[in-house]
């Protein structure tokens, strides 16, 4: 079944459905809480993230605001540490140093806020109000969930010691040409009105329109990023964007993050292991600069958002826009890299079935990947159903990632679903593919 189809659903099938979602988010928090020791756990390993243990109580808080508090009008599980846990009080660096619960007690607080979130679910109707309409609300809080794994997946690659996760490769692919899609001029439906999980900032749906572009099939690999580092592009400021050279210079940029260079060349580490680069994965950890200088000396640009979605979801037969670029069925193991089924890009080619129906490959997963746009609202745009998910953000300082990474959970790897970071991080699984104007 399609989550699109869950208007046809039956209450009893859809709360199935949310349960199994809210259950999937859990045992994937499990194994990345689980896999480090206590002292790991409560240890910040870089100033960009909060400590394990922070993530683990804060996805229990917010369940307990919205799920325990707000839709089941419950008596608090904790009433004294909703601050601890407001992303908003506290930034990131402050956060080791906050009375925290220890691990002990993050675990049972998560364990006693689920048991009532799902007692609350298995007494709902799921329509009505806005907020429970179709299950959002509870699917708000798997996305969260979710969206926080992958936070702590960018933390187990920042931390140091011997590995503790591990994954089947990903699948391998012949050797494909690295060419471009064009796209022709016009319009197309861009967000959406009616998927009932999407987040505020992806909806309305409506007409967005572009001039005809070519947009290359595959997201840049490393062996095409090894030229330009090779063509000493990270030397020369011509090639990089005023704010950029000032942020390369500043941070003292000379590849992506992880990797290193000895006498016999660039290898990186994932996950603690030291692995050769794979020259026909995507690119992964750059920042929005780095891809923009890239771009530059390959006499290309970044795709904006709209032009990335409409290589995404436009099906030119038809003249409407699909759920994902494959069509309406959820993703699975022969559409997408996704989920942290496996803990690296795929090679370029490993996903035919994944394909939008002008031919663009690897859209959804693998890597997150830049555009050029500004993180603004879709006109009409509406807060729901908090201000703090996206409307803070609105403005100048973000750049909009559209895709997911193979550490994205499909619960969140919609083609309209949109993500936005400040373009000098790189801790995130991000990547790129490049467009130009025909
Ligand atoms: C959408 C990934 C930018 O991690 O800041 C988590 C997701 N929002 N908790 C973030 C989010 C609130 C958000 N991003
Ligand atoms: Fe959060």
């Amino acid at each position: 079944m399609t989550v699109t189809d869950t208007a046809e659903l039956s209450n009893e099938n859809l709360r199935a459905r949310l349960a199994q979602e809210l259950t999937a988010a859990r045992a994937r928090t499990a194994l990345l809480t689980e896999s480090v020791d206590d002292a790991d756990l409560a240890a910040q390993h870089s100033p960009l993230m909060s400590p394990l243990v922070w993530d683990l109580a804060h996805i229990g808080n917010q369940e307990e605001l919205w799920l325990v508090r707000d839709v089941g009008g419950r008596e608090p599980v904790r009433s004294d540490i909703d601050s601890l846990y407001d992303a908003f009080q506290h930034p990131r660096r402050s956060r080791p140093t906050l009375p925290l619960l220890d691990p002990a007690q993050s675990r049972q607080y998560v364990q006693q806020v689920r048991t009532k979130a799902l007692d609350v679910l298995d007494q709902a109707v799921l329509q009505g109000d806005p907020l429970i309409e179709r299950g959002f609300v509870f699917a708000m809080i798997a996305q969260h969930e979710q969206q926080h794994c992958e936070t702590m997946l960018a933390t187990h690659q920042l931390r140091s010691g011997p590995p503790v996760l591990s994954s089947a490769p990903p699948p391998a692919a012949a050797p494909v040409v690295a060419d471009e899609v064009i796209v022709p001029a016009g319009e197309f439906e861009m967000g959406t009105s009616t998927h009932p999980w999407a987040l505020d900032n992806e909806r309305q749906a409506h007409r967005a329109s572009t001039g005809t572009y070519a947009i290359d099939r595959y997201p840049t690999t490393n062996g095409e990023y090894l030229e330009f580092i090779a063509d000493d592009g990270y030397g020369r400021e011509e090639l990089w964007s005023a704010e950029g050279w000032r942020h390369h210079t500043k941070a003292g940029l000379t590849a992506p993050q992880f990797w290193e260079q000895d006498a016999s060349g660039w290898y990186r580490t994932e996950f603690g292991r030291v692995v050769p680069i794979d020259p026909a994965q995507p690119v992964v950890h750059v920042c929005y600069y780095e891809a923009q200088a890239y771009a530059r000396w390959r006499g290309k640009r970044l795709p904006t958002e709209i032009e990335w979605e409409k290589a995404a979801r436009f099906d030119p037969g038809s003249n409407t826009s699909r759920a994902y670029p494959w069509g309406h069925d959820e993703p699975d193991a022969t559409r997408a890299n996704l989920g942290q089924r496996h803990l690296a890009p795929a090679p370029i080619g490993a996903y035919p079935g994944g394909a939008s129906p002008l031919g663009v490959h690897q859209l959804i997963g693998d890597v997150w990947e830049w555009t050029s746009s500004d993180f603004v609202p879709y006109s009409g745009f509406r807060a729901y159903p908090y201000d703090e998910y996206s409307l803070v953000f609105f403005g100048s300082d973000y750049k909009v990632l559209r895709g997911g990474s193979f550490a994205t959970d499909p619960v969140v790897a919609r083609s309209t679903f949109r993500n936005w970071d400040y373009p000098i991080r790189r801790q995130i699984f991000s990547g790129f593919r490049l467009a130009r104007d025909l």
